[in-house]
């Protein structure tokens, strides 16, 4: 397994992907976050099996996506991508990551505290949901984690 910077030249992998995710993000979404962020991949031989989208803006870091092939859930790819993340864009400096999940992924929200991000408050209504809206939880953690101290 690797991890390595994704460019716009992986778009199509992003997609294949992202479509599969519950909420996909779309082309538009992911061809303007691979130009702009910092796009990191999992890779496993040839193939991309995950795929995590950061924004870094002074010293504190935004994980704006992170999502696993479908078929490849529940092997540890999206821990080992968010940690391996985590610890590639340490090397710029964070001094803590931020997030937004939703209230109802708690597949996600499990991953989060697992590595040591705390619930820090709600955002009210802040996802669409079918014809409704979910509420957001906002997740922190400090950088380095603990585990590499
Ligand atoms: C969320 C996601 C990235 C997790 O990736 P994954 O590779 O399936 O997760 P891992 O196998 O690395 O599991 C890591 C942790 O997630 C949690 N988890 C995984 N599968 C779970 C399940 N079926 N039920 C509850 N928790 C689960 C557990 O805390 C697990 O840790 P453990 O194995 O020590 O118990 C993946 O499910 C995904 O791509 N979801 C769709 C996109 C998405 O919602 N992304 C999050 C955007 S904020």
């Amino acid at each position: 397994m690797n991890i390595d910077l994704l460019s716009h030249r992986h778009l199509a992998r992003c997609m294949a992907i992202d479509e599969a995710a519950p909420f996909p993000w779309g082309k538009t979404h992911w061809s303007r976050s691979l130009r702009d962020d910092h796009c990191l991949g999992l890779w496993r031989g040839a193939d991309l099996v995950a795929i995590s989208a950061f924004t870094l803006v002074f010293d504190e870091l935004s994980l704006m996506n992170l999502v696993v092939a479908s078929g490849e859930g529940g092997r540890g790819y999206g821990r080992a991508l968010l940690l391996g993340g985590l610890e590639w864009m340490q090397q710029l400096g964070p001094s803590r990551c931020i997030l937004e999940v939703r209230e109802s992924n708690v597949v996600a929200r499990g991953l989060y505290r697992s590595v040591g991000f705390g619930e820090d408050g709600i955002r009210k209504n802040y996802y669409p949901l079918g014809a409704g809206r979910e509420d957001a939880v906002l997740m922190s953690a400090p950088l380095p984690l603990d585990e590499w101290k």
